[in-house]
């Protein structure tokens, strides 16, 4: 591990327990910062080159920056993780902890190692050092198993968390400071032409009934970039941006199709449009990442919040958040 490195040893479990508001305060506010439920939900996608830029000190390779504006808009979710959403687990799924048989949910209590992304090993050998939120983790599996789905504790502490997982989490709260929990990706893309979304929707039910039962409050990240061609060839300095740009126009105006349903709170249509959009681009979000985060919020007829787009070897992405106006947590 890096000695500069800076990770964090909260027992998960330690922290007080949360009062219920006193009668005189509950009238006053509208804020509902007590009731266990899912506080936010967050498309964050998990280019390595966003970490490779920052020239974090867990990252091993160094850069001279680059990808400015995505990284601008991610300094700006992660203040409001901190200060507004105040979680007590931030999830994630990702499209690149793919298991073949079953959804996996990371059970290991604090899992470390180096997660290096292997088409971009140059760019990505990231020190980790997280606690789980076992409790919960726990609780997914089985909310997953009434729900029907083939669900998995993974209890094996030396197996290497994958980049996609490490890089959103990263991305959203680089100290750290937050326990976790990591679903794996079986809704598996990667293996068939046209994966169905119906087990993301249960999954995502799955979730929020274990988060509400568990009492926790609780961040939704799901981890995949927008349309997903790329370029094959990498220029001699990676973070030259004079070759960033959309991989074409096709791919930019259904981003942006996709971007204007999110804006104008037309989940409906949004909903029935990712197939679509997948078909058309490539998305990353045919890996059920997106799908699961939206079923377990409602899919509520409220306005995302796009913090940032911007392309990244040509795929684009989106940083968007739903968040409830009053800052409570999501009634479904
Ligand atoms: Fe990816």
């Amino acid at each position: 591990m890096n000695s500069a490195s800076r990770v964090f040893h909260l027992d998960v479990g330690t922290r007080p327990s949360r009062q219920p508001a006193s009668p005189a305060l509950s009238g006053a506010t509208k804020r509902d910062t007590h009731s266990p439920g899912i506080v936010a939900g967050l498309l964050a996608p998990h280019p390595p080159h966003l970490i490779y830029a920052e020239n974090h000190p867990n990252n091993e390779p160094r850069s001279r920056g680059g990808w400015e504006q995505i990284r601008w808009g991610y300094e700006a979710v992660r203040k409001r993780v901190k200060e507004i959403h105040k979680p007590d687990v931030i999830l994630v799924h990702a499209p690149h902890w793919i298991t073949a048989v079953g959804h996996h949910v990371n059970c290991v209590e604090n899992p470390k190692g180096v997660s290096v992304d292997p088409i971009f090993p140059h760019l990505f050998r990231y020190h980790y050092d997280f606690k789980t939120d076992v409790e919960l983790a726990e609780a997914i599996v089985a909310e997953g198993k009434q729900q029907g789905l083939t669900m998995s504790a993974m209890k094996h502490p030396g197996m290497r968390v994958d980049y996609a997982t490490i890089a959103s989490l990263h991305l959203l709260n680089p100290d750290w400071d937050i326990p976790v929990v990591s679903i794996s990706a079986n809704n598996n893309p990667y293996y068939f032409a046209d994966a169905p979304l119906d087990e993301m929707e249960a999954l995502g039910i799955a979730t929020r009934r274990a988060i509400e039962s568990t009492g926790r409050r609780a961040v939704l990240a799901a981890s995949c970039s927008m349309s997903h061609l790329h370029w094959n060839v990498e220029p001699d300095l990676p973070e030259d941006m004079s070759f960033e740009h959309a991989f074409n126009d096709h791919q930019h105006r259904w981003d942006m199709k996709f971007l204007e349903l999110v804006r104008s709170g037309r989940s409906d249509e949004l909903r029935r449009f990712i197939p679509e959009h997948i078909e058309a681009t490539a998305a990353e979000t045919k890996a059920g990442s997106l799908t699961w985060m939206l079923s377990a919020i409602g899919w509520p007829r409220m306005a995302g919040t796009v913090h940032a787009y911007g392309t990244v070897i040509g795929t684009g992405n989106g940083l968007i958040e739903w968040a409830p106006e009053d800052g409570g947590v999501f009634h479904v």
